[in-house]
């Protein structure tokens, strides 16, 4: 009967509507991303950059084709000790340079420290923190013999609370972000080691980043995500942060695996022609995440810079770039000012930290904690000490737990804290205990077992230990002579119920959340989050105790909000913490905040009642058939807090909200106005395309030594290498488009190596943008009493009202980290720049401030603003 009914309705559809339906099906229209060409080569008067230039100029005028192509090409997954290494250039002196994980330790490595993750550094609102926990991570990756640390993280920028990687970036707005970014950066590269900023751009999500990851999970589709962004969300939003890193001289960036506007982000000449290097001026190289190239000269004539790790795919042999870029300029269909272009890119971000052409050897192996081993992994060739154990720590165990601590937020307090000498503590919970299998038992961190200090994926470090809450815990009791007893299980019930039951317990329940990188699935989780509830049972766990204990204290290890709906206003629940994920001194940081001892943080990011509140929500099928899934971004600056303003809906915890153990006072905001110059457009031409130094065109000179040049070169196993196979550049290639003419194969403009017209919003020679953009046009000012009994850090913040229609309610603009005694008053002080008062007009493709009125806002969070002034 059914199937009766349904062919009625299809015979009642003429064929001519039948057919425009089909049409209109297939010609669903997808956002496509504008071309941009060519690819701006580097400036040498740069802001910052102008001795780097020099001595790449220097360093790169002598090399050989093979040896600029060497720098910029991977030599395969596993084929030398890092996660990602470059051929080396012995003729030189250069050793192969190592590009190595994460943005919260040494990944892989040992005898390093694990960093509290960069959302809980969020949390902290220090840029002090933020510098110093970037600048400790350079140092340990620069005791380990790395040159470009992979981090820090601003995409995922945290668009959606379930998306697997927010933990390793810092928080869903993007002045914090980019506040965070900037200064990680800065402490980076202090150290001596190049920073890489990742992943640009729209990286949000973790499901379909990458078509054959899906397909192993079981998702039909042949290319991978598609973020969908306009012109105005990518610059107000996404793009803000990737701007401050630029502008804090952030020497590499790592383009993304997903597309955007249905172009790979590896090979979009928008992104990273026109956005990256042409707006913001960016001078450093863009290397590709790990595979995610997806092409050989239209990657290059689009802004790739390196290829990482090099093959096509994991230890394939392949590669878009080694040999193929050889023959690609040596019969023209990529410039040699594109590749010179390349070499001085990379070379420059290495000299601009410091390093020097003599390095220290890399004394680390990622690919096994043995001392001697194969150095070239994949291949079980080079047998030599591998692993020197360098102990790299120093006394960064300080600073984590100081981190971790100043970065928990106190949710709730109904007095229960801080902790004095309590009598009897009881810690609940399987999220305060070990993991039964060793704190580094689960590869990459991979399972959600014992306390969660760290979520799992490439974005993680081994632990050199990790101080439980329970050990913690029980250590301040036996010093305070406090009774302490821990139940370890979320599943104990009715022993759970008989301790906490008890006259005198302060019960400390331990509950986690969990995410990670899409390689690993974790019950289920691929990646992503499933939902935003506890795992393991926590919410039960919680009722639980506080059914039977009026005195219930709740601590949260999770990637970002939980859904603390059910039991949040439960009066026997005295108190409630997050405290992110914290690193290896997790148990010792908690201490200190239960305690007392340490100022908490705020919350860098809103908690909504519900999954549905947060208006936008992971993909989690696809929706394009086969083709890539579309994700729209079509909220456009509406996320997090602006989202619950532009809904009016209530939130549980509200952005930038944390309670102290002291009391604050704001009065007295003042704002006073600069004598800024008035805007002036960038106009004016770039100098032509340099090149540096000759190479021959003779192709028998690019043979592999020792096939008809008689070198010495004894090969290793599906290693990358930059030298053809035969003199025959047709057969010397593995890229069918080879030997086509430039000029139809690439598109137009592509090769044009004279003089490019300089953008208006972009800077002449100064990173991050047009320089006028960062002019302050007003001083706002105000004064803070610390109104309580103990010395405590408030965290003011100043909000923007921009005014317009379109505009979010409110928008973060400025913030710190103050130390105020009882008593004391403070002046908080913000300069506000013309960016930060502007909107991108997509028609004159510049930053403008609009007509509408504009008003300032200071206050303890995004919902306690108890200052205001309007801007004139
Ligand atoms: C893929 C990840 O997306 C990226 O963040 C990481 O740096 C590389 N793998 C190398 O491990």
């Amino acid at each position: 009967m059914k199937f009766a009914v349904a062919l009625a309705a299809v015979a009642s559809i003429s064929p001519a509507a039948a057919t425009i339906r089909i049409q209109k099906l297939e010609k669903r229209e997808l956002a496509t991303s504008p071309p941009f060409y060519p690819s701006p080569w580097m400036d040498p008067a740069a802001i910052g950059w102008e001795e780097a230039y020099q001595k790449a100029k220097d360093f790169v005028s002598q090399l050989t084709l093979l040896e600029k192509v060497n720098l910029t090409t991977g030599v395969g997954w596993e084929s030398e000790q890092c996660v990602g290494n470059i051929g080396s250039i012995p003729r030189l002196g250069l050793r192969s340079l190592c590009m190595h994980d994460s943005p919260a330790g040494v990944r892989g490595a040992d005898y390093s420290s694990v960093f509290p993750s960069g959302q809980t550094a969020a949390a902290t609102w220090s840029r002090a923190l933020f510098y110093n926990r970037g600048f400790a991570m350079g140092e340990e990756a620069k005791g380990k013999g790395v040159n470009v640390l992979l981090g820090p993280v601003a995409g995922p920028l945290g668009r959606m609370p379930a998306a697997g990687r927010n933990w390793e970036g810092f928080s869903p707005d993007p002045v914090l972000t980019g506040v965070g970014i900037a200064e990680s950066t800065k402490g980076i590269q202090d150290a001596g080691v190049v920073a890489c900023a990742k992943h640009w751009i729209g990286n949000e999500q973790e499901h379909f980043r990458i078509s054959s990851e899906a397909q192993g999970y079981g998702f039909d589709i042949s290319e991978s995500l598609s973020s969908n962004i306009d012109d105005k969300t990518m610059h107000e939003l996404y793009m803000w942060p990737f701007a401050d890193a630029v502008r804090a001289g952030v020497g590499s960036v790592m383009c993304s695996y997903q597309q955007v506007n249905n172009s790979y982000s590896c090979q979009n000449s928008k992104l990273m022609n026109d956005l990256l290097k042409n707006e913001l001026g960016f001078q450093g190289f863009i290397m590709s995440d790990w595979q995610a190239q997806h092409t050989g000269a239209a990657a290059a004539a689009a802004g790739l810079d390196m290829s990482m790790p090099g093959d096509t795919v994991f230890n394939s042999g392949r590669s878009y770039w080694g040999a193929n870029l050889t023959a690609a300029v040596l019969n023209g269909t990529v410039p040699e000012w594109r590749v010179d272009d390349m070499a001085m890119r990379i070379m420059a971000a290495i000299f601009k930290v410091g390093q020097t052409v003599e390095q220290d050897p890399i004394n680390f192996s990622f690919w096994s904690q043995a001392t001697f081993g194969p150095v070239h992994w994949r291949a079980k060739k080079g047998y030599q000490q591998i692993n020197g154990h360098v102990d790299v720590r120093a006394d960064h165990g300080d600073l984590i737990r100081e981190i971790a601590a100043k970065g928990t937020v106190i949710l709730k307090n109904n007095g229960a804290l801080p902790l004095k000498k309590p009598k009897f503590v009881v810690a609940v919970g399987e999220d305060a205990g070990p993991n039964p299998l060793g704190p580094n038992g689960c590869g990459d961190r991979g399972c959600n077992n014992g306390t969660v200090a760290l979520g799992w994926g490439s974005g993680t470090a081994n632990f050199p230990y990790l101080v439980t809450p329970d050990s913690a815990l029980q250590a301040r009791a036996i010093q305070d002579r406090t009774r302490y007893e821990s139940i370890l299980s979320n599943y104990a019930t009715s022993q759970i119920q008989s301790l906490v039951s008890l006259d005198n317990v302060t019960a400390i329940v331990f509950v986690s959340s969990d995410s990670g990188e899409s390689y690993i699935n974790v019950d289920g989780n691929k990646g992503d989050r499933n939902n935003l509830t506890l795992w393991k049972n926590g919410d039960d766990l919680i009722k639980n105790v506080s059914s039977q204990c009026p005195n219930t204290i709740v601590v949260i290890h999770s990637p970002g909000p939980v859904i603390v709906t059910d039991w949040y206003k439960n009066p026997n629940i005295t108190a409630i913490l997050w405290a992110g994920f914290p690193g290896q001194e997790s148990g010792n940081s908690i201490v200190d905040v239960l305690y007392g001892s340490v100022s908490p943080g705020r919350t860098p990011f809103s908690w909504g009642a519900n999954r549905e509140s947060y208006g936008v929500d992971v993909m989690y099928e696809p929706n394009n058939g086969k083709g890539a899934p579309q994700q729209d971004f079509s909220e456009g600056n509406f996320i997090d807090y602006r989202h619950f303003d532009k809904a009016n809906s209530s939130l549980i915890y509200e952005f930038g909200y944390g309670l102290s153990y002291t009391s604050f006072d704001y009065k007295n905001i003042k704002v006073e106005k600069s004598n800024a110059a008035a805007y002036q457009p960038t106009v004016g031409q770039t100098s032509p395309a340099p090149t540096f130094g000759n190479f021959s065109r003779n192709p028998s000179d690019y043979l592999f030594p020792g096939n008809a040049s008689g070198g010495a070169i004894d090969p290793v196993y599906l290693y990358v290498y930059p030298y053809l196979n035969t003199t025959d550049l047709q057969k010397a290639t593995t890229d069918r488009n080879y030997g086509q003419n430039a000029a139809e194969f690439l598109p137009p403009n592509a090769n044009d190596g004279s003089q490019q017209p300089l953008l208006r919003s972009s800077g002449k020679s100064s990173p991050g943008g047009n320089a006028q953009l960062y002019d302050t046009l007003y001083t706002v000012t105000a004064e803070i009493t610390n109104t309580g009994l103990v010395a405590g850090d408030e965290i003011p913040q100043l909000y923007v009202s921009l005014g317009g229609p379109d505009d979010p309610l409110i928008v973060l603009r400025g913030f710190d980290r103050i130390r105020i005694d009882p008593g004391q008053t403070v002046q908080f002080k913000v300069s506000l720049t013309r960016r930060d008062l502007s909107n991108w007009d997509t028609a004159i493709q510049d930053w403008v401030i609009s007509s509408y009125p504009k008003t300032v806002y200071i206050g303890r969070s995004s919902r306690k603003l108890e200052l205001s002034a309007a801007l004139t």
